[in-house]
């Protein structure tokens, strides 16, 4: 095993610039392409140049013209490509046949699935052939930006809603129409990772009835922002791993989520399936019975297809009909089905991986295995096997604070005396505030007294308002205190004119502040809008 921790790409010594280089996918259907003309102006912004198989863009709806118009050199064989070329980036893995084309030495880009590759990856390292693997990239803050995993899932999540609504035969909103009523879809989504927030967003936004349940209570807080309802489960089972995925249930645990889910079925619609422990077969949850409780005209989309399924009744790459007339859809494509999106997403994960890859912006890779994010994708590097990586001491997802439970007795206690503190501050404070009062009541005249007392009530008063009023109704809150300016400035415009240089000095003062104030309230509420409008960019 090789010990580097920042070592300089097999190519570096290469004249610049470098060649990043994407070929037509050779996976049957497979439409997304890992290099777009967005993507390349980036990648020559970095200092690379493009290379593309002619065509290869085209099932994602970009043309040659297009790449060409963003400076990618279009070739005409894929051989005469690869041997050019220092960076292939591609989507799938690739054949073996096709790492035996590269060229030794050469630094390879795409989803590998080390795990499951192991023939494929011993290929690779015996030609020398760095290569990072984006299914490999953690779930940490920092590398969302090349979490391709998640990117695809997130599309793969939304394209579920979509392809169960085509199979579906009914409105997923709620109608009340002249001809009748149409009650709201019912969809349950089991697994709310990223493909299943992503399903729950895009059912609640059709205006379904969306429910869901999830292993990782975490989540649950998630579910209910979104709208949906988060099924609850009596049992005392925390089902988060590592690195922000979950971990096996156990069985009690399964067969409670079962029972819960045998209720479900008879009232649901639709039902999205994404549950998922990494490195393991899909848990079975929504066994042949299940389907069988179902109404028929029903739809079952089961996105854990490709890891054997998480409903008894899928069928991989395939759209069945029970003999109930349930549909259960097992399509493992569902990226590909939508590729012009997810070759951009895809194409711009890559882009940001190849940032990271050249601190310099110089158009010279460095595999620096220092870096976490690198070195975990890393799964072979200069004829050493990387994979698999050392794991990362960065939390996936920022957990709460612990909670320690709190003896009930000592808590009332801890209350009571804090209480009492305060009440004792706030009685001293009122004698010492009379006291100051009657001390300068008895030399102040009595004008004075007055507008001093309700000066110090107006400024308590209006202390004690703005303190206690939630943030969330600030918005509110800037309406009453801009007419509370308007009045101040009114107020001091008929004092400027006094004769008085500190009565004319005191009201331009309090006429600046309340107009700042006013303009801050309508330049802070504007923005708040903006916030709840939808952009077009
Ligand atoms: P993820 O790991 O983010 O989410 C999986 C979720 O399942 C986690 O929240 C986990 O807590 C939950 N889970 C695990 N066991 C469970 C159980 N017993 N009951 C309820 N929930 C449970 O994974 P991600 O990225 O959301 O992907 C979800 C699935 O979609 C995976 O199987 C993935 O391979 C698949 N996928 C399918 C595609 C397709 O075209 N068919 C494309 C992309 C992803």
């Amino acid at each position: 095993m090789s010990n580097a921790t920042d070592s300089l790409s097999p190519t570096a010594s290469k004249r610049q610039p470098f060649l990043v280089g994407a070929c037509r996918e050779s996976a049957r259907d497979e439409r997304r392409v890992a290099l777009t003309p967005a993507s390349a102006r980036y990648l020559s912004e970095l200092g690379y140049r493009c290379l593309l198989e002619q065509g290869a863009g085209v099932a994602a709806g970009f043309s040659d013209a297009a790449y060409r118009e963003a400076g990618v050199e279009i070739v005409a064989a894929r051989a005469v490509l690869l041997a050019q070329v220092d960076i292939i980036i591609q989507v799938r893995p690739p054949s073996s046949d096709e790492i035996a084309a590269v060229p030794s030495d050469k630094i390879l880009i795409s989803f590998f699935w080390p795990a499951q590759n192991a023939a494929l990856l011993a290929a690779a390292n015996a030609r020398r052939i760095t290569v990072l693997a984006m299914d490999m990239v953690p779930r940490i803050s920092r590398a969302q930006k090349m979490d391709a995993l998640s990117s695809m899932a997130n599309i793969a999540g939304y394209r579920a809603v979509i392809e169960a609504g085509n199979h579906f035969g009914r409105f997923f909103t709620g109608q009340i129409t002249a001809a009748g009523k149409v009650p709201p879809a019912k969809v349950l989504v089991i697994g709310a990772g990223v493909a299943g927030l992503a399903a729950i967003g895009t059912a609640q936004s059709l205006g379904a009835i969306v429910r869901a349940f999830d292993v990782r209570p975490e989540v649950a807080e998630q579910i209910e922002s979104m709208g949906a309802e988060f099924l609850l489960l009596d049992f005392a089972e925390d089902g988060s791993g590592d690195g922000g995925y979950a971990k096996p249930a156990s069985e009690a645990f399964i067969a409670k989520e079962m029972a819960l889910f045998r209720e479900q079925a008879p009232e649901v619609d639709i039902v999205i399936t994404t549950a998922l422990i990494p490195g393991r077969p899909a848990p079975l949850l929504w066994p042949a019975e299940m389907v069988g409780l179902m109404q028929a005209g029903s739809v079952v989309v089961d996105l854990a297809a490709e890891q054997g399924g998480n409903c008894e009744m899928t069928v991989k790459d395939a759209l069945i009909t029970t003999d109930n007339g349930v549909k259960v859809v097992g399509y493992t494509d569902f990226p590909s089905r939508m590729a012009t999106q997810s070759s951009l997403l895809y194409a711009t994960n890559i882009r940001h991986m190849l940032d990271d890859l050249t601190p310099q912006n110089d158009g010279v890779p460095l595999v620096n295995m220092a870096d976490d994010v690198i070195r975990s994708a890393t799964v072979c590097h200069q004829g050493d096997l990387t994979y698999p990586p050392p794991k990362l001491t960065v939390p996936a997802i920022a957990k709460p604070a612990a909670v320690t439970p709190v003896d009930p007795a000592v808590a009332l206690r801890t209350a009571q005396a804090a209480a009492k503190k305060a009440t004792t501050i706030q009685s001293v404070s009122l004698l010492a505030a009379g006291l100051m009062m009657l001390l300068i009541g008895s030399i102040a005249p009595a004008s004075f007294m007055q507008h001093l007392i309700v000066f110090v009530l107006a400024c308590f008063v209006g202390f004690q308002v703005i303190w206690k009023v939630s943030h969330a109704l600030h918005t509110p809150l800037m309406a009453v205190t801009n007419a509370i300016s308007g009045i101040i400035i009114i107020g001091a415009l008929l004092q400027v004119s006094s004769t008085s240089w500190l009565v004319t000095g005191l009201a331009a003062v309090a006429v600046l502040i309340a107009s700042i104030n006013i303009v801050g309230g309508f330049v802070v509420t504007r923005r708040m809008l903006a916030m709840f409008q939808k952009s077009e960019g």
